[in-house]
């Protein structure tokens, strides 16, 4: 399809951008060209974001997804506005409205994206502080392809290793040429996804979401220690197990534990909870999607839908 094409879909949608150079953000026309390209995000990846999901317009887990976007904004010393929750939940109303995914059963897809803003002169830091771009975007949540939740993702190793011991480790940032990369492998070798491993060899992360293995009654997920995103949807499914009678572990996992596993699957805010029949080509457990993936994909979905909780 051609470019001209792509950005045709884009008309009658918005974004919502403060750029830093008015008072306040502003929606404006997806199709037309929004930031600048002396943004630090575009010239050095010099930003960090957040995606999360919005069911019938309410935000889900969003002070959780506010707190990391801190945390990544703030170990960068990127500035961030005092009143920065409310300013999201304007914009995400503002544009949801706008596109029409704040009904009842709409289910949005939201990125924020926070830049270090836009910096005249070249250089790996700006002379003086400049304002942060604060960039609002929306789409419709497609749902999961029926392969990925009938047969499962299947998975290989990525060769980029995670450095547990980088303080950007757990940061949210742009920079994910890495990511990038690694799903690019994962193309190569007709797979789904790939899991990266830390310098030593433990089981990290998969691309763009967290990675769990049930052992009999055991639920188990790497360590924070393991150069993982803290995901908001790892955090519940922590706090889930013990309710439904498993034991939840974060531990220094292998692949030989993965292979091993009973079940495993991966989970993220918009993607939601997926399950992992194969890695390296060999099935994990029966090879079949898992009965507790299937648990707690239901009760994830439960809870995003705002039935509990
Ligand atoms: C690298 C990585 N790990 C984990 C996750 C899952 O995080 P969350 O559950 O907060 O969406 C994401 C989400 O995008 C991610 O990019």
């Amino acid at each position: 399809m051609s470019r001209r094409v792509r950005l045709a879909e884009l008309a009658g949608r918005h974004v919502w951008l403060d750029d830093g150079l008015g008072d306040a953000g502003r929606l404006l026309p997806a199709d037309a060209p929004h930031v600048s390209g002396f943004d630090r995000g575009f010239q050095l990846g010099d930003a960090v974001f957040e995606t999360m999901r919005a069911r019938g317009g309410r935000i889900v887990e969003l002070a959780e997804h506010v707190a990391r976007l801190r945390r990544s904004a703030g170990d960068l010393e990127i500035g961030l506005p005092d009143e920065l929750e409310r300013r999201i939940s304007t914009a995400v109303a503002a544009l949801l409205a706008a596109d029409h995914l704040d009904s009842r059963d709409a289910d949005a897809a939201i990125r924020i994206t926070v830049s270090r803003g836009i910096a005249v002169a070249r250089g790996l830091l700006p002379a003086e502080a400049v304002p942060p771009t604060i960039l609002v975007q929306a789409w419709p949540v497609q749902p999961a392809p029926a392969a990925h939740l009938e047969r499962g993702l299947h998975l290989v190793a990525s060769s980029v290793r995670r450095d547990p011991e980088s303080p950007l480790a757990a940061l949210k940032t742009t920079s994910r040429a890495d990511y990038v990369y690694a799903r690019l492998e994962a193309r190569r070798a007709g797979a789904d996804d790939a899991i990266f491993l830390t310098l030593d060899g433990h089981l990290s992360e998969a691309t763009s979401a967290n990675l769990f293995l049930v052992r009999g009654s055991r639920l188990e997920t790497p360590h924070l220690g393991c150069a993982i995103l803290p995901g908001t949807t790892r955090s519940w499914i922590l706090g889930w197990a013990g309710g439904v009678g498993l034991e939840p572990a974060e531990e220094f996992l292998t692949t030989r534990d993965l292979a091993e596993a009973d079940e495993a699957f991966v989970c993220s805010s918009v993607a939601g909870i997926l399950p992992v029949t194969r890695f390296e080509g060999r099935p994990i457990g029966s090879g079949e999607p898992g009965r507790w993936t299937g648990r707690a994909r239901r009760d994830r979905d439960a809870f995003i839908r705002g039935d509990r909780g």
